[in-house]
This record gives structure tokens, sequence and C-alpha cells, in this order.
């Protein structure tokens, strides 16, 4: 695959992603500096042990919350050039995507289930 497709593909790029938690006095490193590319035809699955920073990870993917400084690009489009209006709008746009998505994926599973028995 050339990189032109590779780059069409990604749905999710990551560059440079680093988040920071005040915690009182204490400054926590949730994620420090970490790079990741997803592209549509991924399965993947997110393994840490606890505080290892996967909620954040997904947060922050998912436009709930902000990177300190670094990129996060979904479907092309860097989340923190969005201001809080505008993520909003985004989130309940992926959110409809990702529903409707699942629900055909779920009718398409329930379906074959349906057809398996009947054979
Ligand atoms: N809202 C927050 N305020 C302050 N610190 C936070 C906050 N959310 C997460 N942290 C800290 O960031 C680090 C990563 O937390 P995170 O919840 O992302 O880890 P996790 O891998 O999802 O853990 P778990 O497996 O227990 O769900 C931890 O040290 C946690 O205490
Ligand atoms: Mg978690």
């Amino acid at each position: 695959m050339n990189l032109k497709s590779k780059v069409m593909n990604s749905i999710v790029e990551i560059r440079n992603l680093s988040k920071a938690y005040n915690q009182g006095e204490i400054q926590v490193t949730a994620l420090d500096d970490i790079h990741l590319s997803i592209d549509s035809s991924d399965f993947l699955t997110l393994m840490g042990p606890s505080g290892s920073g996967k909620s954040t990870l997904l947060h922050i993917i998912a436009g709930i919350d902000r990177q300190t400084s670094g990129i996060c690009k979904v479907q092309n489009i860097d989340l923190s050039n969005l201001n809080e209006s505008a993520l909003a709008d985004w989130r309940n746009q992926m959110w409809v995507s990702f529903f409707k998505a699942s629900t055909l994926s779920l009718s398409s599973l329930l379906l074959k289930t349906l057809n398996f028995r009947c054979c």
C-alpha cells in the first residue's frame, strides 16, 4: 500500500500526544509523548495496567477530554483545532454514525444467526 492510500484509510492519527492531570500539588503524566495510527480495517485491543492511561487515551480520541500537547486527528479532523461548541457538534455527529454502524452490524449479525438457525 502506498503512503497516500495509507493516510486516506487512517481513521485515527496520534502524534507526540501527552496528557497531564493536576492532582492537588502533584502533576500526573497519564500519556507521555505517544504515537498511534489506526487504520479503518484495524481491529484493536487496548491493554495495560491500571493507571497506564487507557481511558485517558480513549477520552481524547472520543473528544471528551483534551490533550495537554500533541496532535489527535480523527478521520483527518484535528480535534484540538475545534472550539468547545464545534467539538460538541463533532461528538454528536460521531456518536450518531457510530450507533448507526453498530446497529447495522448487530442487525446483520442477527440476520446471519437467524439464517443459520433456519438452515
Ligand atoms: N480526571 C482526572 N484527574 C486527575 N488524574 C486523573 C484523572 N483521570 C485519570 N487520572 C490519572 O491519570 C492516570 C491514567 O488514568 P487512566 O484512568 O487513563 O488509566 P487506565 O489505564 O484507564 O486505568 P484503569 O485500568 O484503572 O481504568 C492515573 O494515574 C490516574 O490517576
Ligand atoms: Mg480506565
